[in-house]
């Protein structure tokens, strides 16, 4: 089975797209500095070069993506979401450690939003950093319709650290010629069995080539945000070595990286920072090179200005406070992933009964469980104490890679090695002093993360790959 490529257009096509000015994307209906509303409804796009075929999307607020929501640390923020969709919806706020009764999973922490219904989401985000919103409900078909947006949270960095601060929802979309959303790919099972589903055009804040500015010698935070539903990105910056300096909001101790750059699963999120090099008139192309072929996603313009020298350090953004596991007392649990093509299930668990793996697929279209279950259960995997570490141990037995995503709390990724000899070993680089919130398993791995239950609520654990979360890859836990 051939991988969905990428088929956008390199380098040398792009300059006129590369001419477009950069729009900040700002709130379009905040009444006051921390009051949004966000109505999820029916827009259109312009995601292809050819700037006059229109794709119909669902956006928040006509446009995807959503408003970049900024907010400070410890502040207070509202939003009221309004359903203009004609399918329930709900918002959930990725890497948020929030309230549960806000955490916007429809049937889990509330009732989904119905059509012409509307809920307010009020929370006050503990941690500064890089997260971000989208829908949880058929998040599959919502999110790949364009309902997702940047949640930043301010309170890292000095003032004026950095001279340009920029969020980068990254997204692949699968478009017919004529810029139409492919609706047939839209819950093909052959794709749940398999990666998920693969765009075919990739987008940078939803264009084609997104185009920031920043003048030689500016000091550039580039929030990058996986928003696809399946695909693995990797993002680097032409000419440049930047500083990883976070990793799905939390920071670590700048970490330099090529220009490659760095890796992102689905829903996980990296901050890059840099000093700007060249000359103003300049494009330096922001690439993906996850493929055999390094794509240009989008350029940075230099502009006229400082022509500040560029630096040899940066300092550590402020860390947030996290709990710290107790492993010596922790509780030990493994979550065991199977199932998917090539190692098809032959039984699991749905809804309380056992059923064979060719009627979980054809009846249910579930193709993935968790410890031998499919899909939500009524009971929670596990139910812990507040103030509790769990230790949990991802053991991949599928022949895929899967981005599972714990909410409500970040953990640390603790040992990683290859199921084959069982052999953990601590991580080193870049993970080693990262919290994370969404982990990348690969096929044949076992990982295993430790985080201190401390958030009392329901709480998800599924796998970030939408198609497989639903199909099969989801499960709950409970904090009492
Ligand atoms: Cu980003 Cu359960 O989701
Ligand atoms: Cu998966």
């Amino acid at each position: 089975m051939p991988k969905q490529m990428l088929t956008r257009r390199l380098f040398l096509t792009g300059t006129l797209a590369a001419l477009c000015t950069p729009s900040f994307v700002m709130p379009s209906h905040a009444s006051s500095r921390n009051n949004y509303k966000l109505a999820a409804q029916k827009g259109k796009a312009s995601l292809l070069e050819e700037g006059n075929l229109l794709t119909d999307v669902w956006a928040y607020n006509g446009a995807t993506p959503g408003p970049v929501i900024r907010v400070k640390k410890g502040e207070e923020i509202n939003i009221e979401v309004v359903n203009q969709l004609d399918q329930p919806t709900s918002v959930h706020w990725h890497g948020i450690r929030i309230d549960n009764t806000m955490d916007g999973v429809s049937n889990l922490t509330q009732e989904p939003i119905p059509p012409g219904g509307s809920f307010i989401y009020r929370f006050t985000p503990p941690d500064a950093g890089t997260y971000w919103y989208h829908p949880h409900n058929r998040t599959w078909e919502q999110l790949a319709r364009g309902l997702y947006g940047a949640l930043v949270v301010e309170g890292d960095a000095a003032t004026g650290e950095f001279d340009r601060d920029y969020s980068i929802a990254a997204d692949d979309w699968q478009l017919a010629e004529s810029g139409a959303i492919r609706e047939e790919t839209l819950g093909s099972l052959r794709d749940w069995a398999h990666a998920g589903r693969l765009g075919n055009i990739l987008t940078l804040n939803g264009k084609p080539y997104e185009t920031l500015e920043g003048a030689s010698g500016d000091r550039v935070r580039l929030r990058f945000i996986n928003t696809a539903n399946a695909r693995i990105m990797r993002f680097g910056i032409k000419g440049h070595e930047p500083w990883l300096v976070a990793l799905d909001g939390q920071p670590i101790p700048p970490t330099k990286l090529s220009e490659t750059g760095i890796t992102i699963a689905p829903a996980q999120r990296a901050d890059l920072v840099f000093d700007v090099q060249g000359t103003s008139g300049d494009n330096v192309p922001i690439v993906e090179t996850s493929g055999a072929e390094t794509l240009v996603a989008g350029y940075l313009n230099i502009v006229e200005g400082s022509n500040r020298k560029i630096r040899t350090a940066t300092p550590a953004l402020k860390a947030n406070k996290l709990p710290q596991p107790d492993l010596a007392n922790a509780t030990r649990l493994d979550l065991l992933m199977s199932g998917g093509a090539m190692r098809f299930l032959t039984q699991a668990t749905y809804k309380g009964e056992e059923v064979d793996g060719r009627k979980l697929a054809r009846t249910h279209r579930q193709l993935w469980a968790f410890n031998l279950q499919a899909g939500m259960a009524d009971a929670p995997l596990f139910s812990a104490k507040s103030g509790e570490t769990i230790v949990l141990k991802l053991v991949n037995e599928t022949a895929w890679p899967h981005a599972i995503h714990l909410h409500g709390h970040h953990f640390r990724v603790l040992t990683k090695g290859p199921r084959s000899n069982g052999q953990l070993n601590p991580v080193l680089g870049e993970e080693e002093h990262a919290y994370r919130d969404t982990v990348l398993v690969e096929r044949d791995e076992i990982i295993e993360i430790a985080f201190v239950a401390d958030n009392p609520g329901k709480w998800m654990l599924h796998c970030h790959m939408l198609e497989h979360q639903a199909s099969g890859m989801a499960t709950w836990f409970e904090i009492v």
